[in-house]
């Protein structure tokens, strides 16, 4: 199964996250079309097995595949850490592309003693994918690896500026990051990679525990520009389609019944068609934030997976 370089990226997440990394895309890509879908009904993935976290992310991706998207990217960390190979798997000869090794790489570049935090969700850090994609790029690196998931819930929320928000950044980094002081000699992060395509939003709350010199990085451009060289190397790239229109402005994808209805009839004439399998009003509402443009609660489809 191959599709042609006219057909859109499918871009998945658990919510809202992976639209910080659409975002990315949108400017790194400005051609592509892009179906993005997120499992709000079953969000957070983060607190669930793997065993769990595998079977939704294959469903996703089917649910794209049957789009016609042309390839995949897995927009959340917690489905690159544990189900990236089946992924490909399925999917196979489209190429998927995860968040954890482009993440990885962006906390790499920045770093410069190469003392590292990882912020990701229960299972992200647990399963230890990024320490490892981190180690394989620096194998000196240190790195301190912090659980955060309530940034989860408090990116969901809309919660991701103010008291409540800096208060749980400091309930996840004061320990490492206030409590040693200068002076104590002892080593410090100078860089912080969110491992969780949610808390690009919080990075205020967490500046405010860090202070300013931490370099705090994500792996949005670092992905956006690895789906470019992945669309270059399989003969994917786009060269119409979605740039006459500007990435940036969404006419708006016409209500379908359904999204193979959706597929099949005439093509939405906007960059993005999003799809979430619950609460249209909510993803607008929220995923407006991560996006950084408002979406209509009359663009997000509703589907079942
Ligand atoms: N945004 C996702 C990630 O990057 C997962 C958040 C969650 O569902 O727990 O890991």
């Amino acid at each position: 199964m191959t599709r042609p370089s006219s057909a859109p990226i499918g871009v998945f997440d658990s919510g809202i996250g992976g639209l910080t990394v659409l975002r990315a895309l949108l400017a790194e890509l400005p051609r592509e079309r892009f179906r993005y879908l997120g499992d709000t009904a079953r969000l957070p993935y983060g607190t669930k097995t793997g065993e769990t976290v595998v079977r939704y992310s294959l469903q996703a991706a089917e649910a794209l595949l049957d789009l016609g998207v042309k390839c995949l990217v897995v927009a959340c960390n917690t489905a690159s850490a544990v189900g990236l190979e089946a992924i490909r798997d399925r999917v196979r000869p489209l190429p998927v592309i995860g968040v954890i090794e482009p993440g990885a790489e962006a906390a790499c570049l920045a770093t410069r003693s190469g003392h590292i935090a990882v912020m990701g969700t229960e299972r992200t850090v647990s399963g230890g994918a990024y320490q490892q994609a981190i180690l394989k790029r620096r194998p000196d690196a240190r790195i301190d690896a912090l659980p955060a998931q309530l940034f989860v819930a408090l990116a969901e929320e809309g919660l991701s500026e103010g008291a409540i928000a800096e208060s749980v950044a400091r309930h996840y980094l004061g320990a490492l990051f206030e409590g040693h002081g200068a002076e104590s000699g002892e080593s410090v992060p100078d860089t912080i990679v969110l491992g969780c395509t949610h808390f690009p939003v919080l990075t205020s709350a967490i500046r405010a525990v860090v202070g300013p010199r931490v370099r705090i990085v994500d792996s949005a451009e670092t992905t956006a520009r690895v789906v470019r060289a992945e669309l270059a190397a399989n003969g994917l790239a786009s060269s119409s389609g979605a740039q006459a229109l500007g990435a940036a402005q969404v006419p708006g994808a016409a209500q379908a019944s359904s999204v193979a209805e959706a597929s099949s009839t005439a093509e939405p004439s906007s960059a993005v068609q999003f799809i979430a399998t619950d609460g249209a009003e909510r993803f607008a509402r929220v995923g407006s934030r991560f996006l950084g443009r408002p979406i209509r609660p009359d663009e997000v489809q509703l589907i079942d997976l």
